[in-house]
């Protein structure tokens, strides 16, 4: 039984990723620094032609990272890990070598159901499906397809390429293998893999989003300032960013629609009451870093 698992493992030579967002990007980059062959999807040109970008920016600080003072060892690791990616606008071009599909699309449930149901049709029977998703249920997700035991989550963190944690979901139906192979396949493109439930928010995003919720009701409350705030934590509690500073950075729009999603479920539960100030901030299209402004202003 231990050899069958064990000689499961390392299978992951293809990945597709679909969602050419921060996030998509980032898995896409790594999965491709780790020598695996991958295909990044995207409906939307506009979109892949920013992930190209944005992969071949952040290639360029761990190159140089890796290979301080050799250009051209920078050279040709860029070079070689550009070539592994490829982008696509159409999904069931992706499909066909794919031993692992990883979706990081929009955090709705609807879509997600309409994505992977076409998925579960046209993929080989290989091929594994894990969920990014950082706040949606895996098991929801998974229940439109007929393949729940090759199911599981993955849920990676920004910037994808910096950050050392994966968390692997499993759900009751995620067979053995497929749970194995998943944590190899976090192992090999450079992560510490922990184990959780799938619970909202799972272990990272259950503490952090009512940690940035409660940051910003401080700061609603007039207690203290945004800056202050962030200089507390930096510099009392050893956080690499401040909480104002950390949700302007992934985005307040994804921490509100985290927070409300959860408000929703359990509505009795203070922690998840979304603060007015970041639900005025959304509104006015304040979203933190990517557009230029939420609690601080950015050269865009
Ligand atoms: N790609 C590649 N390398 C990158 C990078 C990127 N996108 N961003 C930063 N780096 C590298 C830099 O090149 C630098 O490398 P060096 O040490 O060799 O010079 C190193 O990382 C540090 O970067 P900086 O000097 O620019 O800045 P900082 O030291 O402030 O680090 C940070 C930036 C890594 C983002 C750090 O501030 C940090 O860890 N912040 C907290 C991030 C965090 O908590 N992320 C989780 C968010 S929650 C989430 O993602 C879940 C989701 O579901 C919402």
């Amino acid at each position: 039984m231990a050899s069958a698992v064990t000689s499961s493992l390392n299978v992951i030579k293809n990945v597709t990723v679909i969602g050419g967002g921060l996030m998509g990007s980032g898995i896409a980059q790594i999965a491709a620094q780790a020598g695996q062959s991958v295909t990044l999807v995207d409906l939307n040109a506009d979109v892949l032609k920013k992930s190209e970008a944005s992969i071949q920016s952040s290639l360029a600080r761990v190159a140089k990272k890796l290979h301080k003072d050799n250009p051209s060892a920078i050279e040709t690791f860029i070079k070689d890990t550009s070539s592994r990616i490829k982008y696509l606008p159409d999904i069931s071009k992706s499909l066909d070598d794919a031993d692992l599909v990883v979706e990081a699309i929009v955090e709705n449930i609807d879509a997600k159901h309409k994505l992977f149901a076409s998925l579960d049709e046209a993929a080989p029977q290989k091929t594994l499906f894990a969920s990014n998703t950082s706040s949606l249920s895996i098991k929801e997700i998974a229940s439109v397809t007929k393949r729940k035991d090759k199911f599981g989550g993955l849920h990676f963190f920004n910037p994808v390429a910096v950050m050392k944690l994966l968390e692997v979901i499993r759900i009751p139906e995620t067979s053995d293998t497929t749970y194995q192979t998943l944590m190899a396949w976090g192992k090999s493109v450079g992560k510490t893999c922990i184990t959780c439930k799938d619970t909202p928010g799972f272990v990272v995003n259950r503490l952090l989003v009512p940690y940035l919720a409660e940051a910003i009701k401080l700061v609603e409350r007039g207690d203290a300032s945004p800056q202050d705030v962030d200089t507390a934590m930096k510099l009392g509690a050893g956080y690499p960013m401040g909480p104002l500073e950390l949700a302007d950075y992934t985005g307040l729009d994804t921490t509100l629609f985290i927070i409300e999603g959860w408000h929703k479920q359990f509505p009795d539960n203070s922690l998840f009451t979304p603060p007015e100030k970041l639900k005025h901030l959304v509104k006015q299209g304040k979203l933190g870093r990517k557009t230029g402004e939420g609690f601080y202003k950015y050269n865009k």
